[in-house]
């Protein structure tokens, strides 16, 4: 990655079709005042030029600067600065003399040092500063007239994101939602982060009318499709039923059902469960051992593994040469995960991950105990093993039914697709974080659901303890039960 590319995030829209749409949906008239306010060489403006009455484009790059220019001449009004920050702009949002069109594909996550962190948290206290494209749709909402228009191309997750929350609150306050479009991101040339999609967004400055609908498309298999939408799924969404939702989330579902259990369900995973974060010893290379072949780290000496699930004892480290604990990882596997990795618990070493700064030695009441761990991120499915008294490390949510009679339940339910649709809906990203694991919907059995449930999984982890492998009929049974009880 070149320097530049690294701090201004300068990936520029090298894509007719997404170019192409985005113009479109800026619906630009011939007394339109336009802003692009993070113009790189203008893949924007080239399409624009010679529509609406002016056009702006800011940058804070120099060599872009000069291109700009190079390229457009007088036809705009190039300006070198910070939209973020810049006196002007915020000048024009107290004044009220925005723009009418706004257009733009802002940097993602910019690089920013210290004090600019400091100076934007500053000017955006309820936002998350690191992912700039935040910053850059609330600020540029604010520098729109009253019915102006805004296409951004973002990535998707201010749509269902935690830390999002007060974006996705003033977006649906202060706007109508015109149209989402959402596709891989490898749709766009040159970028393809897997944490997430791309989102094209067009709203409008202004309440939404009572009933308002717009469409959402999802499906892309290639780009072009943005000029025929009609070979993508659409789906109509209220603007109210999304300001009504968890979170103000946007879900998406072709099951009505799903939606009413994650928006209005009396009960949830949080309410029975503790959801915790697990452990990280600052420096895995070095406190780390396994009993598998891995080129980083070393491979642990059986006669150094102490297997006490005794809580006093390990509590504040172990004494003498067996001072090594099985931890669980993250890695996707259904009900139990073997013992391979191995975390130096010395009276010393925890001493250490007590009070080092890049340790995290958090939540250590539910060290050494009974529960699931759900790994933070699964690419494809679900998936929940049974902690079984060890350490859990930080890529893992532990759970910790308050209720022990729950565990098999929800063992059973961590590993279910009715589970991974829930997860999905209300987090569409693979990130399974505790916030998430909360939110979901939690729903008591009836007693010989429960009973039947109880009996296979029993079934299952004797069979995995005595082959390592388990009949998957019996998985299938269990998820039935499920999916019975959740309705879908
Ligand atoms: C993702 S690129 C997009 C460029 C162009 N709009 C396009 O679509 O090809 C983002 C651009 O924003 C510029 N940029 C980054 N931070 C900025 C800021 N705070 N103010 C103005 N421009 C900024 C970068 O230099 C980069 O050219």
């Amino acid at each position: 990655m070149t320097d530049n590319k690294r701090i201004y995030q300068a990936y520029y829209t090298d894509s007719n079709p997404i170019v192409h749409y985005m113009v479109a949906m800026l619906d630009v008239q011939a007394d339109s005042t336009i802003l692009e306010p993070s113009a790189g060489n203008g893949a924007f403006i080239a399409a624009l030029i010679g529509s609406g009455r002016s056009i702006e484009a800011y940058e804070l790059d120099s060599d872009a600067i000069a291109q700009l220019h190079k390229t457009f001449g007088t036809q705009i009004q190039v300006i070198h600065g910070n939209t973020l920050l810049d006196s002007r702009l915020t000048e024009r949002i107290v004044q009220q003399g925005g723009y009418d069109r706004i257009i733009a594909n802002p940097p993602y996550g910019a690089w920013l040092d210290y004090e600019q962190r400091k100076i934007l948290k500053r000017a955006y206290p309820d936002f998350y500063v690191k992912e700039t494209y935040a910053l850059f749709l609330y600020r540029c909402v604010q520098l729109l007239n009253d019915s102006g228009k805004l296409v951004f191309i973002v990535p998707d997750t201010w749509l269902n994101l935690h830390r999002h929350t007060a974006l996705r609150k003033y977006l649906l306050e202060k706007t109508t939602l015109l149209e989402i479009a959402l596709f891989p991101s490898a749709f766009f040339p040159r970028v393809n982060f897997g944490y997430a999609n791309l989102c094209i967004l067009t709203v409008q400055k202004g309440v939404y009318s009572a009933g308002h609908e717009f469409n959402v498309y999802t499906g892309f298999r290639d780009v072009s499709q943005l000029a025929d939408k009609d070979t993508v799924t659409c789906y109509r969404i209220q603007q109210h039923a999304m300001q009504s939702n968890l979170d103000h989330a946007l879900f998406i579902s072709d099951k009505p059902k799903v939606m009413r259990l994650i928006n209005d369900a009396p009960l949830r995973v949080g309410d029975i469960a503790a959801c915790v974060t697990g452990f990280y010893s600052g420096n895995d290379k070095h406190f780390l051992k396994t009993r598998l072949d891995k080129k980083r780290y070393a491979k642990i000496d059986p006669d150094t593994i102490c297997q006490s699930t005794d809580r006093a004892l390990l509590a504040d480290g172990l004494e003498g040469n067996r001072c090594y604990v099985p931890i669980a990882k993250g890695g996707a596997q259904h009900y139990i995960k073997p013992d391979d990795w191995f975390m130096l618990w010395s009276k010393e070493a925890v001493e250490h991950y007590r009070h080092d700064k890049k340790a995290r030695y958090q939540n250590a009441g539910y060290y050494f105990r009974q529960g699931l761990g759900v790994p933070m991120v699964s690419s494809s499915k679900i998936t929940a093993a049974l902690l079984n008294y060890r350490l859990f490390d930080q890529s893992i949510v532990g759970i910790f039914p308050h209720n022990a009679a729950d565990m098999g339940y929800l063992l059973a339910f961590f590993n279910s697709p009715t589970c991974n649709t829930l997860i999905r809906t209300i987090n569409p990203s693979a990130n399974n974080s505790a916030k998430y694991i909360c939110k979901l919907p939690f729903l008591r059995p009836a007693e010989t659901q429960s009973q039947t449930i109880q009996a296979v999984i029993k079934t299952i982890i004797q069979q995995i303890a005595s082959t390592g492998q388990f009949d998957f009929t019996l998985k299938t049974e269990v998820d039935n039960v499920i999916g019975k009880i959740y309705g879908f």
